[in-house]
């Protein structure tokens, strides 16, 4: 048995991850390089200009600023590069297994047509597959900012793809948008085979995750931090184990923490949550999986015990098969083991 320090730790232990919106790993270079052959305007002369922008009050002060973003995306091979250029990134991180978002109406409202978009994406999935070997689930998205006539439009646009697409999910500005706004389409969704998640209790109440769980029947919580205010509600999801994925630096960078020392993560640990690590909008947050774990270890202090736990925890809470979940589990159990 070696003894590596955490950081190599975290690099090698083999990662899933489970809270990833494909157009928040929109990095500044890419942009610029994208919007130049498309032809588009971005409102920052530079990268470093455009990166001197990323600091943000709330969760729509940087909504704002991610949306305008995605504004150069246009071609299909645009979503392909972007998707191609997150793989590539976490496969460095040692991720095995990516069940990500995108936000098909983030474009299709600019034009864009949903078979575009997706086509792009799952091609470059795919061939991360292929030949990164990194297995993939893909979540469709809502944006509850916008109506349900909408979100019901989209559902009916991703159906001739519904072999490609595992899961709905809903995100964009949390208050005022409650999950029983979209109680309809989850059925619909539901009634069609897709399973569902949804964005609750990262800037709103408690409240909207029993929504969340009690209308849109959702087997996994993006985010769920308030659902420490509520402790009905922390034992409702410990005892049945549904999955939070919690982003800590997206937590920090948007002012759901005020500091990393003060994460609930341990606090989730200790009431039985089956809590996990995402990294939610890497470009914009300042770090992707690896970055996610080390900050955490580091803030909190966490040992290679309490990050096996969460890791091993994102496994169980993924949507592999039982026999892929089993090899995953043992293979990391081997490798806390043996570091
Ligand atoms: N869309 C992208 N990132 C998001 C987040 N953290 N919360 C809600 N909507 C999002
Ligand atoms: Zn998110």
């Amino acid at each position: 048995m070696s003894n590596i320090s955490i950081e190599k730790f975290i690099e090698g232990i083999p990662k899933t991850e489970l809270h990833l919106h494909i157009e928040g790993t929109f990095e500044p270079e890419l942009m610029f390089e994208i919007a130049k052959r498309n032809n588009k305007k971005i409102s920052y002369n530079s990268v470093e200009e455009l990166k001197k922008a990323y600091s943000f009050n709330n969760l729509q002060e940087f909504l704002d600023i991610y949306y305008a973003g995605a504004n150069v995306l246009i071609e299909e091979q645009d979503f392909y590069d972007l998707t191609w250029a997150y793989l590539n990134k976490v496969h460095e991180q040692n991720v095995v297994h990516v069940e990500i978002f995108f936000d098909p109406q983030t474009h299709t409202d600019r034009g864009i047509s949903f078979d575009t978009v997706i086509k792009g994406i799952y091609h470059a999935l795919e061939d991360g597959k292929e030949q990164l070997g990194i297995s993939f689930k893909l979540i469709m998205s809502f944006l509850r900012h916008l109506d349900e006539a909408s979100a019901f439009k989209t559902l009916e646009q991703a159906l001739p793809y519904k072999k490609w697409i595992s899961a709905v999910g809903l995100d964009s500005s949390e208050l005022g948008n409650p999950p029983s706004k979209f109680e309809r389409v989850f059925t619909k969704a539901q009634e069609e085979g897709f399973i569902t998640v949804a964005h609750a209790g990262e800037e709103g109440p408690a409240e909207y995750i029993w929504e969340a769980l009690d209308l849109l029947k959702v087997t996994r919580i993006d985010h769920g931090n308030r659902c420490l205010d509520d402790e009905k509600l922390v034992q409702r999801i410990a005892n049945s184990q549904i999955p939070l994925t919690v982003c800590p630096l997206s937590n920090l960078e948007l002012k759901v923490v005020t500091d990393l020392k003060d994460h609930p993560i341990p606090k989730m640990m200790e009431k039985n949550i089956l809590v996990t690590v995402n990294s939610d909008d890497p470009a914009y947050f300042g770090g992707y999986m690896n970055e996610n774990y080390l900050e955490i270890a580091r803030a909190l202090d966490l040992s290679k015990q309490q990050i096996t736990t969460l890791v091993k925890n994102s496994f169980k809470a993924s949507w592999l098969s039982d026999d892929e979940k089993e090899k995953r589990l043992s293979e990391i159990e081997a490798y806390f083991q043996n570091n």
